[in-house]
């Protein structure tokens, strides 16, 4: 039997962060073994924001394969690919464009509150507006079943299956719905207690970063802004420490014990971080080696990459031959 497939991307626009570990790579490393995964780096999507910075995408798309590689995908099982590379996906955007109108791309959340951090109230590109439509091309034409995704990503996953309905009612049944696949731990907070880890925000710890940053950051981790001496009486809730060791730390019985003592006074915040940098040192030291093996060899990287969106174009050959028949524009076909 064939495995179900599982489509995913990121935007080439900076390293992964624990924000995209716990969101969706950590789900991916599990997939690929039980399904045929297709994993893109989202290049075009990257540049609907960065037009006039093409060498920042450029330079982080070697940059995100290098993250792939060092957080286990492995190119027998996952496919990974460039985006731009697989012109197909432009062509089934246009189609798909012609299903959606402005006004819906207006309420996607998604959209809404990117517009807002990047400052596009006013003079939003063309070309960012549509990225939702973009997206679900980028699904749908791989076929998949799940799309693991962080949680923001939801209203992608929404637009695409009106899209999908839609395409079906008109052009007869070609695509199936897609089903968003969330994390148990759908999001970190940035280390400034940020409801979100973000490298826009500034309060992301990379899987890249060496233990002198982990270090450097768990230290300037929001804590209990009243818990001053070690021996006073401390808060868990929002306390950023805890909730990365909530997340992070597998011994939970003494992650309780600590929470307890916390909160009765007489544990230090030095103490607690010591312990998280520990831990996550221990996460991210074996990606960090993994890393520094491939980044001696970035034309095998890039030799991986194309030879993954050499099949993954074939793929999307597969599904938009479909497409232009369902519409009834495959002109000579015989
Ligand atoms: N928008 C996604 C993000 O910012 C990246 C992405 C592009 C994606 N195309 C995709 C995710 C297709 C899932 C499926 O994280």
């Amino acid at each position: 039997m064939e495995k179900p497939r599982a489509l995913t991307g990121d935007r080439p626009t900076g390293r992964l962060h624990l924000g995209h570990f716990v969101g969706s790579l950590q789900n991916r490393v599990l997939l690929q073994d039980t399904h045929d995964q297709y994993v893109m780096i989202a290049d075009i999507q990257g540049l609907s924001a960065n037009a006039e910075d093409p060498q920042k995408i450029r330079d982080n798309v070697l940059e995100v394969a290098l993250d792939y590689l060092a957080v286990g995908l492995d190119p027998k099982k996952t496919t990974m690919f460039i985006q731009s590379l697989v012109p197909e996906i432009s062509e089934l955007t246009m189609y798909f464009l012609n299903l959606v109108t402005i006004a819906r791309l207006g309420q996607n959340p998604t959209v809404k509150t990117e517009m807002k951090e990047k400052g596009f109230e006013t003079s939003v590109p063309a070309g960012f507006y549509i990225h939702p439509v973009n997206q679900a091309a980028d699904i749908l034409i791989f076929k998949p079943k799940v799309v693991p995704v962080g949680e923001d990503q939801l209203p992608m996953i929404e637009q695409t299956n009106e899209i999908v309905e839609k395409f079906n009612r008109i052009y007869g049944e070609t695509f199936e719905k897609v089903e968003g696949l969330i994390s148990n731990t759908p999001r970190l907070p940035g280390i400034d207690g940020k409801a979100k880890m973000s490298k826009s925000l500034g309060n992301a710890i990379y899987l890249s970063d060496s233990k002198h940053d982990i270090e450097k950051k768990v230290m300037e981790m929001y804590t209990d802004p009243e818990h001053i001496k070690a021996t006073d009486p401390g808060h868990i809730e929002g306390n950023v420490v805890f909730s990365y060791l909530d997340i992070f730390d597998a011994d939970h019985e003494e992650v309780s014990r600590l929470k307890h003592q916390y909160t009765q006074g007489g544990l230090g915040d030095v103490t607690l971080k010591k312990r998280l940098i520990d831990i996550l040192d221990a996460l991210l030291a074996p990606m960090r080696e993994r890393r520094a093996e491939f980044e001696k060899n970035p034309q095998d990287v890039l030799a991986m990459l194309a030879e993954g969106t050499q099949k993954a174009r074939g793929t999307a050959q597969t599904t938009l031959a479909q497409v232009r028949a369902a519409i009834g524009i495959d002109y000579f076909k015989k």
